[in-house]
């Protein structure tokens, strides 16, 4: 349901721009495990580049065609080199292991049904060198932002960007919580002052709620060794915004 959104990767490295955090803790993590690494999920490649220009072998699937040729065009743009495919995280056989494998910026909660999950960590497994780590992160659901979503039409001033070929585009998003699936529903609104909703793409995300996670990377053969709750590896608390998961 979220394809439509991905197909507008320009327009979403503008919404989104990257770095800070995120991409210093999977640097750190590529840095410390050394050898081949594994995103799945990579998009436009704002942690894979990074990480790839640091000197690692670096290989990225995602199931968006228009993401990975953004992220090859930066890469050769930087001159930098990452294998990238097309794939579905879902289910994958690449054909060899890795170092490091990460999913990063919720790209795991594109997959809602638990089955998925859990077939996914199993692809993970399977693709893991002996020992390596695989690390996910995720947002920590809060029940009260989940109980808000009631459908209104928003402005996310927070999202506002510019761009070159349009001008200042206003971002608005509409979501409904689907409570018995665990998903949000979304509707992502971009517009200009001339061009009112030239985007209209649907953007739908799980929850994984703390106590249902390692249940789900257990019955895939992984362990959760450790859940930090932000990027400079505070523990995991009520009130973290993340749930930065290593499993082995
Ligand atoms: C929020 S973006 C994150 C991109 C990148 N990881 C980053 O940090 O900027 C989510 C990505 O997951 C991809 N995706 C969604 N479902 C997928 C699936 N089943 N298999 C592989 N990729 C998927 C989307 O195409 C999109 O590029």
């Amino acid at each position: 349901m979220s394809e439509a959104f991905y197909s507008h990767a320009r327009l979403y490295d503008l919404m989104f721009p990257g770095g800070g955090p995120a991409v210093d803790f999977y640097r750190a993590d590529a840095d410390l495990h050394g050898g081949t690494v594994l995103e799945l999920g990579c998009g436009t490649g704002q942690k894979l580049i990074p990480i790839a220009a640091d000197g690692r072998s670096c290989f990225g699937l995602d199931s968006s065609s228009d993401m990975l040729a953004e992220a090859q065009r930066k890469a050769d743009e930087r001159g930098v080199e990452v294998e990238w495919t097309q794939g579905d995280m879902r289910s994958f056989d690449l054909g060899r292991t890795f170092d490091f494998v990460f999913i990063t910026a919720n790209s795991l909660l594109h997959l809602h049904e638990a089955e998925d999950l859990v077939s996914c960590f199993r692809s993970v497994r399977r693709h893991l060198a002996p020992g390596a780590p695989f690390v996910f992160d995720v947002f920590n659901p809060s029940v009260r932002v989940l109980a808000g979503a009631d459908g209104v039409r928003r402005t996310r001033e927070s999202l506002a960007f510019m761009d070159p070929d349009r001008g200042n585009v206003s971002v608005d998003v509409a979501e409904i919580y689907d409570a018995p699936a665990q998903v949000t529903r979304g509707t992502w609104f971009l517009s200009t002052d001339s061009e009112p909703d030239f985007v209209v793409a649907p953007l739908e995300i799980r929850s994984i709620f703390p106590q249902e996670l390692p249940l789900l990377i257990t019955l895939a053969g992984l362990r959760l060794v450790e859940r930090f709750g932000d990027w400079r590896r505070q523990p995991f608390a009520v009130d973290s915004p993340l749930q930065l998961c290593v499993c082995r």
